[in-house]
Parts: structure tokens; C-alpha cells; sequence
């Protein structure tokens, strides 16, 4: 049994290393007896080999998205191995905020499949845009980017996913999604990964929640929504991170 996934993306924060250090010394500080959750922090890469040091236990690294190739000339670009010896477990793919900047599906494809080859578990993000659900389009366009994002992946390596269900717009605190479409977003999933996978090796998958999750509403989303972890973004800058994780 997976134990509840707490995962902050800090995104392109803070602007020091100094700063880096204190607020992952705090959530190591203040999370590492709360052994039935696992949290990662997915940290800007330069950070990563200095919080290597740090993490440990049920506290651990990732980043927050890698390159499909293993290395070569694809000037700054960075790697599944390089983020595996800078001691990532963990590694984000597909993020709305990615995807505005021209990710594709496709790449993302690519990028899950060699990530996850080289033993990284991947937190893949799906969800409608604003402009998406408006036109009644979100389950046409989640189960696009599962089907794309997933193509050619083993089975057996279902495991090392993870699929974060961030709806676009709300994503920045303050339009959280409501509970019940959470809901019937994860049920929605759950049957998508089924057709790519079957249902034994799709049920070994996690699906977790972000978008606007803050130490009110983390309890909520867990217990209402049946999703197995939460993705968050703003919040797991600040003190309320760990609020957040001590109410799961
Ligand atoms: P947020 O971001 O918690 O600030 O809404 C979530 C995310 O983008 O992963």
C-alpha cells in the first residue's frame, strides 16, 4: 500500500540557495517523523545537488521536468542520469507552465519513457485549459494527453507513475476546483489508464490532485476526492506546506 504523496513544485522560487536550504531544513525538520507520508520536493535544478545532502527518508528530491535524450550536444538540456546523480527520485513532466512555453505531448511522451527507463518516478501532469473546459471539452482533452503522453510506455513499469490532475485554471491560489469534479476527474483516469494499460497494471498507478491546494482545503481534497496525494505549488513555499502535510 502507496502511502499518501505530498509533493511541492517550487517552481522558478526562491532566488538563493541560502533560501533553498532553509525552507527544505524546515520541511525536513518539521516532516520527517510523519513516516505514513511521503513528501517530495521538487526543487529548480541548480538546487538540487546542495539539497541532495539534506533529503533523505521520507523526505525526497525532484525535479521539475528532464530532457528525452541521455546526453550529447542539446546545449542546456538536462538528463535522467544527471538528475539521478544529483539525487532526484522524483521527476515532474508535462506541467501546464511547460506545456504554455510549447511542450508538446509528443515530447512529454518522449520524456516519460526515457525518464521512467532509467528507474525515475514520474509525477505526470494532465488537465483542461480555462478555454477547454468552457467549451466543454475536459474529458476530450485529459484522455488526449494521457493516451499521447502514455503511448508506448511498459506496463510494467506502471509503478513509477504518477498522474497529477492540475486543471489549468486553477492552478494559483484562489479558483480551486471543486471537489466533486476532482472527483469525477480522477474516476475519469482511472478509466483512461485502464484502456492503456488493463486494469491490474493501471491500478498501480497514483493519481493525485493540484491546483490552488493551501492547508484548508488539503484534508478536503484527500478524503472527497479519493485522490492519493496532492501537487502544490504556491503554498509549498511557506510555513503552510507543512501545515498541510501534518492535516493528511
Ligand atoms: P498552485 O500550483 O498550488 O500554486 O496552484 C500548483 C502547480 O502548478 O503545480
Amino acid at each position: 500500500m502507496n502511502k499518501t504523496i505530498i509533493i511541492a513544485n517550487w517552481k522558478c522560487n526562491p532566488n538563493s540557495l541560502k533560501e533553498a536550504k532553509n525552507i527544505f531544513g524546515k520541511i525536513k525538520k518539521s516532516l520527517s517523523r510523519f513516516k505514513k507520508i511521503e513528501i517530495v520536493v521538487c526543487a529548480p535544478f541548480v538546487y538540487l545537488f546542495s539539497l541532495k545532502n539534506i533529503a533523505g527518508g521520507n523526505i525526497l528530491l525532484g525535479a521539475q521536468d528532464v530532457f528525452w535524450e541521455e546526453g550529447g550536444a542539446f546545449t542546456s538540456q538536462i538528463s535522467s542520469l544527471m538528475l539521478k546523480d544529483a539525487g532526484c527520485k522524483y521527476v515532474i513532466i508535462g506541467h501546464s507552465e511547460r506545456r504554455r512555453f510549447g511542450e508538446s505531448d509528443v515530447t512529454i511522451n518522449k520524456k516519460i519513457k526515457k525518464a521512467i527507463s532509467f528507474g525515475l518516478n514520474v509525477i505526470f501532469c494532465v488537465g483542461e485549459t480555462k478555454e477547454e473546459r468552457e467549451k466543454g471539452r475536459t474529458f476530450e482533452a485529459v484522455s488526449g494527453q494521457l493516451k499521447i503522453g502514455l503511448g508506448g510506455v511498459s506496463k510494467n513499469l506502471t509503478k513509477n507513475i504518477i498522474i497529477a490532475y492540475e486543471p489549468v485554471w486553477a492552478i494559483n491560489p484562489g479558483k480551486p476546483c471543486l471537489y466533486d469534479d476532482a472527483m469525477t476527474m480522477n474516476i475519469f483516469i482511472k478509466k483512461n489508464l485502464v484502456k492503456i494499460f488493463g486494469k491490474n497494471f493501471s491500478q498501480k498507478i497514483r493519481i493525485i490532485y493540484g491546483g490552488s491546494v493551501d492547508s484548508q482545503n488539503a484534508k478536503d481534497y484527500i478524503e472527497k476526492t479519493l485522490m492519493k496525494g496532492l501537487l502544490v505549488g504556491s503554498a509549498s513555499l511557506t510555513e503552510d506546506f507543512i501545515k498541510i502535510a501534518k492535516k493528511i
